[in-house]
């Protein structure tokens, strides 16, 4: 049985949680790998919207087992919230394990990314304020806390004592800001660790047993491929590895156990938070796309900022990821325009023409898109279900984007339901 990994090749909000409740209907395992409750994924079930953080998008099946991998930061705070709404609202989250390794979001990730934030001004990366940078960073510096710890309250009370006191030093320090009340976190947490402790199980042997027993596994990739911390428009990224790759790492199995990589895109572009943008659209087309397409943050509410579909992107999360195929979302929102626009090169500022996604900020903040311009489409498509329904500048349209990436497109959406993808 294959393995697949679902990953988005944008700025994020792709669809995947849509592409993964999907694909999870024919699944086993569905696992989570990197990011935290940054992510916001929506499923449309049965007309009711599920909208999940940190829970994989095979919540929905019971009989999916839903795995959260070492490479994810578990806010358990969040995440009880999370199994609390779901379970309320009679979705079993029986099935859910995580990675003891999987670091935990503590109170002072969450308060020096706002500081951080804040103190940054126009600077700023326009983070979700999650805490999410902050935990990778602990990682990093090897000064984190796992989820392993939080469920050792005697151990989690020591390190939380060490630790908690040096993040004070820097919030009553650095940013002239009011320190945590230690006592209170370790008391708190500790709660949240005796609830959390039943869910605990090694997700590197559990995905390995399932494999070996022929079991279908599907990977669930959270924030997109320009939000990876190496390959994205650094430092307006994420602190992880959205990208294929860092399922490998993310969960604890080796590339040659990866079989498809499916990308997730729009059939158009959009960003949340700063950074630079080539295709980003501004007055009325803008509006339009953002209002037909609700293009507002599943969790954060933010207004998502729009643009033209960028095929020098979608080459760039071709190559990175090893893509087999690709979905494409959201093409019911372009419904009415009369001009579609896909940007298939760049302009350097000094004039160079290049087709490859530049490595620097500063490179790609002086590019200008190019642009081929396709006659758009005024019918509705919601309704079509098969791809042959789709009107011709539809399929024009679809046919463009595979001839320009050099990658099969297999899904296209046109609306948010289940039964809204086309399958070719
Ligand atoms: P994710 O983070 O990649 O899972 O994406 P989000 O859930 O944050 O954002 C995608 C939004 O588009 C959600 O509101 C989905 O319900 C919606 N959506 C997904 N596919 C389609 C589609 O084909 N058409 C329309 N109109 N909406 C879609
Ligand atoms: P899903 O999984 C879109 C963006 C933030 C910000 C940057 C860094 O729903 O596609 P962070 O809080 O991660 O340190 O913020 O990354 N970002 C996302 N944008 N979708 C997401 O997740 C995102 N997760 C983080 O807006 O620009
Ligand atoms: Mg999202």
């Amino acid at each position: 049985m294959p393995t697949k990994v679902v990953v988005g090749v944008q700025w994020g909000d792709e669809g995947k949680g849509k592409i993964i409740d999907i694909l999870a209907s024919r699944s086993d395992v569905v696992v989570r790998s990197q990011g935290g409750n940054n992510a916001g994924h929506t499923v449309n079930c049965n007309g009711e919207v599920y909208k999940l953080a940190l829970m994989p998008s095979g919540v929905l099946y019971p009989q999916v087992r839903c795995l959260i991998g070492s490479g994810v930061v578990v806010d358990p705070k969040a995440l009880l919230a999370e199994i609390d709404g779901l379970q309320a609202r009679g979705v079993t989250c029986e099935h859910l394990r995580i990675d003891p390794r999987a670091h935990v979001v503590m109170p002072w990730h969450r308060v020096l990314d706002g500081l951080s934030e804040d103190k940054l001004g126009d600077s700023k990366i326009g983070t979700t304020r999650r805490g999410i940078g902050p935990c990778y960073m602990d990682k990093a510096e090897r000064t984190g806390l796992r989820l392993s710890d939080l469920c050792n309250p005697k151990l989690f009370a020591e390190k939380v004592k060490v630790v908690g006191q040096l993040k004070n030093a820097v919030i009553e320090k650095v940013y002239g800001s009011q320190p945590l009340d230690l006592e209170a976190i370790i008391e708190e947490y500790t709660q949240y660790g005796r609830r959390l402790a039943p869910y605990l199980e090694d997700v590197s042997v559990a995905v390995w047993n399932a494999i070996q027993e022929g079991k279908e596994v599907l990977f669930e990739g959270a924030q997109g491929t320009l939000l990876d911390l190496d390959l994205g428009t650094y430092p307006y990224v994420t602190s992880s590895h959205p990208v294929s790759g860092g399922v490998c790492t993310g969960v604890g199995i080796g590339p040659t156990l990866i079989d498809e990589v499916i990308g997730v895109s729009k059939a158009y572009t959009t960003r949340v938070g700063e950074g630079p943008f080539p295709t980003e659209l501004f007055g009325e087309v803008g509006d339009f796309i953002r209002e037909k397409g609700h293009e507002y943050g599943t969790n954060t509410g933010r207004p998502r900022r729009v643009g033209w579909f960028d095929a020098v992107i979608l080459r760039h999360a071709v190559r990175v990821n090893g893509l087999t195929s690709l979905a494409v979302n959201k093409l019911d929102t372009l419904q009415g325009l009369p001009v579609l626009k896909v940007c298939t090169a760049y302009r350097k500022a000094d004039g160079t023409r290049i087709t490859d996604f530049p490595p620097s900020y500063e490179e790609l903040e002086g590019c200008t898109p190019e642009y081929v311009e396709m006659p758009g489409f005024q019918e509705d498509i919601s309704n079509c279900r098969s791809f042959e329904e789709l009107p011709e500048n539809c399929k024009k349209y679809i046919a463009f984007l595979e001839e320009v990436s050099g990658c099969p497109i297999r899904m296209v959406g046109v609306g948010p339901a289940r039964s809204q993808n086309l399958e070719r």
